[in-house]
């Protein structure tokens, strides 16, 4: 990966979540990341549109590890009594409603930005979780979402070598995510409880990970200069070619698959829309709450 594991590290100073304490935000954080791990199915459409046989047996293998985390999720809530829930509109939209719409935009933006962004939080709740068992699951898991987040900069880079004019567009997509994040640091310093050791430290967290996908940009070769010589006319314009860009490639769809984008053509039901009714994740059994305070 061009950025380390002590870089996208965020010291939370020793400050612990605990399984019983914290429960609540426990079963809600770690149903964002059931089903982000569930969106892993999307692999599978990016598996038909690889540029060559390495990206393609790359993709085939990942889509192989994302399943395999959505057990790695439904072990750990099962072991904390934690219950399967729908996650968070803005996460599924996030995840599913802003898929690229390119490859290049796929492994920028989702593998290695998106990607990059989801590991750190592992990393977060590996360094703050008290609870052993679901930590040493996390940390076997890492391991492949480092490989996931590695071939996303790869391929990037690989991208923007071919078609220079690549950088724009990428740079101005991935400063909508960092806004985003940015926004949500600004919600969230405003309602996280001072009193909370970890929750407190979760806006300084967020700004850590939005310094850390701009290093990322600029050792991949997206960004030439820090983004605070950007100024705030460039950044604009930059976000609206790139998202001019895809309204044209909206436009172009609509003339080669024209039932898809009918309105009132139903849309078809994914595992990501069906899957906390699915035998598969039903029938991951809820242990006694004891369970959460078994000894490590
Ligand atoms: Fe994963
Ligand atoms: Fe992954």
């Amino acid at each position: 990966m061009l950025l380390t594991r002590e870089e996208m590290t965020f010291d939370f100073h020793g400050a612990k979540l605990d399984p019983v304490r914290d429960r609540e935000l426990l079963e809600w954080m770690f149903n964002q990341f059931l089903y982000g791990e569930v969106t892993g199915i999307q692999v599978g459409h990016w598996l038909y549109e690889a540029p060559d046989m390495e990206a393609a047996k790359f993709l085939a293998r990942q889509s192989l590890e994302e399943m395999q985390h959505v057990d790695n999720f439904l072990r750990i809530m099962a072991m904390l009594g934690l219950e399967p829930r729908p996650a968070h509109p803005a996460i599924r939209f996030l995840a599913t409603g802003m898929m690229g719409s390119s490859w290049a935009e796929h492994v920028a933006l989702e593998m290695a930005q998106g990607e990059g962004f989801v590991l750190q939080a592992f990393y977060a709740v590996i360094d703050t979780l008290d609870h052993k068992p679901s930590v040493d699951i996390l940390r076997r898991a890492v391991k492949q979402e480092e490989r996931h987040v590695e071939f996303g900069e790869q391929q990037t880079r690989k991208a923007i070598e071919a078609k220079p004019w690549l950088r724009r567009r990428l740079l101005g997509l991935a400063l909508v995510s960092m806004w985003g994040v940015r926004r949500l640091i600004g919600y969230l310093e405003k309602r996280t409880p001072a009193d909370h050791p970890v929750l407190s430290q979760l806006p300084a967290f967020l700004e850590h990970a939005n310094r850390c996908a701009e290093l990322r940009l600029r050792r991949i070769g997206v960004l030439d200069r820090p983004l605070s010589e950007l100024s705030g006319a460039t950044r604009t314009l930059l976000v609206a070619e790139a998202y001019g860009g895809k309204a044209l490639g909206g436009l172009a769809s609509l003339v080669t698959l024209p039932l898809r984008l009918l309105p009132l053509w139903p849309k078809k039901k994914r595992l990501t829309d069906t899957y906390l009714r699915d035998a598969h994740v039903t029938g991951y059994a809820l242990p006694a709450p004891e369970a959460a305070r078994a000894p490590d």
